[in-house]
């Protein structure tokens, strides 16, 4: 048989392919592999055997994110009829990975899309369909069904179920279950654009929000329709999976009543109107601490450049692309109690970008490229006479890490700065570790290698130490 390799995928499926491993930190070929196994229906063949073990192998082997708020919850999935019910099986298995309990419920539509059988192995439990099945109502009641769930999740949700929803209908197990919760209800809806932007649609939404329903998505994009395009798209799983953690985390918020604001990711300084001068930053590192931040109870609004990761859940993010536009956003977030700057800020921009595409022609020379300074983000609000309580920078250094990490902590006006070495041979840029010397005006502390979220993490922790040290000397 033909091997396939992702090198000989034409450039359209290549990029989209790239997207979605970025979107789901995984290798362009994990992703195809788990695509293909999907596709051909890998799930169903699995045997279905009780209690648990037919739970999906964590991918590579590894617990893909312990410190998930939602583990050991239980979810109830509702599947209805649309395209987009494919995507339920990854979101079941990345829930099941991160130890959620999901019991789906496919309505008679969904059940067009997706099998019980596929549905009933990934998540090791029983499906449930029909309102009026004997067995149902002897086994699992409508009423405990929902009482056994922490939070019910649609997905997707058609613009039919939505109206059933809005209007308190009860004619199928679905919206039964829906309208006998008291549970907390997250909704992806999924539908085409038109449908989505009709006026019974944008009614029966507003009247969802106002209930205290959650919603997630729908995204712009291409349809499954040819030639069709807009809003519509159902939320991508992970960015389910992350809005689900949100809602379901109990921990503690030690920076509750706290704002933060943190930039992240690269800058593009156009050169004309399709070149751009950019960095190697994959804003992984700043969006991880955003998070982090948001899960410790901050108020985080979160300033990015560029960057083919999806915005974390619970937070507020500003999208920019070049650094004045970085630092106009990171200015007008001010007042704040903590700025983190991570963002690999583009030092220098062109002196003025093209306004047609530079043309190469014979006769004339190569062009010169004339250059003129950034502002510094770091050095602005580290100086300005709002400044938060505590400033963060970030060092990307390739030698003299800690004389030159203090250098950016006296120049910027800097509490701390987390220094980073990042010549080459580390991988750190693009990649999924840091090795961190937390610079402080009292001292250094040196970090062991961690990952970007375990950086994030500890991060954090030293950011609510300061606030419990700082508020209880006040
Ligand atoms: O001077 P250097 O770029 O190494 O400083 C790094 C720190 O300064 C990072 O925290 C980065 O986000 C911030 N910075 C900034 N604006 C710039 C340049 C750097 O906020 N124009």
């Amino acid at each position: 048989m033909a091997s396939i390799t992702v090198r000989n995928l034409d450039e359209t499926v290549k990029q989209a392919l790239r997207l979605r491993a970025a979107r789901h930190d995984r290798s362009m070929e994990e992703e195809a592999r788990l695509l293909l196994a999907d596709g051909v229906g890998e799930p169903d063949q699995r045997p279905m055997a009780a209690g648990g073990s037919n739970l999906p192998k964590p991918v590579g082997g590894a617990d893909p994110d312990h410190a998930y708020p939602a583990r050991g919850k239980r979810i109830l999935l509702i599947i209805g009829g649309g395209i987009a019910a494919y995507k339920c099986l990854d979101l079941i298995r990345r829930l099941r990975e991160r130890g959620v309990s999901v019991r789906p419920v496919l309505t008679r539509a969904g059940g067009e899309f997706v099998t019980p059988l596929s549905l009933g192995a990934l998540a090791a439990d029983r499906v449930f369909t029909d309102l009026f099945d004997r067995e149902d109502e002897h086994d699992v009641g409508h009423i405990r069904l929902s009482r056994e769930a922490d939070l019910i999740v649609v997905a997707p949700a058609t613009a039919d179920f939505l109206a059933k929803m809005a209007g308190g209908h009860a004619d199928d197990l679905a919206s039964t279950v829906v309208l006998a919760s008291d549970k907390p209800i997250l909704v992806a809806p999924a539908m085409n654009p038109k449908m989505w932007q009709h006026p019974a649609t944008v009614r029966n939404y507003a009247t969802l929000e106002s209930d205290g329903v959650h919603f997630i998505g729908p995204e712009a994009g291409e349809m499954a329709e040819s030639d069709e395009a807009g809003t519509g798209r159902m939320a991508e799983p992970m960015a389910i999976v992350e809005r689900i953690g949100v809602l379901l985390d109990t921990g503690p918020k030690p920076l509750a009543g706290r704002i933060a604001i943190v930039t992240s990711g690269p800058t593009h300084e156009p050169i004309d109107p399709v070149r751009y001068i950019a960095n190697r930053s994959s804003g992984k590192q700043g969006h991880a601490i955003a998070a982090a931040l948001a899960r410790a109870g901050a108020q985080v609004k979160l300033i990015s450049g560029p960057v083919n990761i999806a915005d974390p859940a619970g937070v507020e993010v500003i999208h920019v692309e070049t650094a004045r536009q970085m630092h106009e956003a990171a200015l007008g977030a001010l007042p704040a109690d903590i700025a983190v700057m991570v963002a690999a800020v583009a030092d220098w921009r062109t002196d003025g970008a093209a306004d047609e595409k530079i043309k190469k022609t014979a006769s004339e020379r190569t062009p010169r490229l004339a250059l003129v300074e950034n502002p510094d983000i770091l050095a602005a609000v580290g100086h300005h006479e709002r400044r938060p309580c505590l400033v963060v920078g970030f060092a990307a250094e390739t030698e003299k890490i800690d004389k030159h990490g203090r250098g950016k902590l006296e120049r910027k006006n800097a509490d701390w700065i987390v220094a980073n070495d990042v010549s080459p041979e580390t991988g750190v840029m693009g990649g999924d570790a840091n090795t961190i010397r937390l610079i402080r005006r009292d001292g250094i502390e040196a970090w062991p290698t961690l990952s970007k979220q375990a950086v994030a993490e500890r991060l954090t922790e030293r950011v609510v130490d300061y606030f419990a040290e700082n508020t209880a000397h006040a």
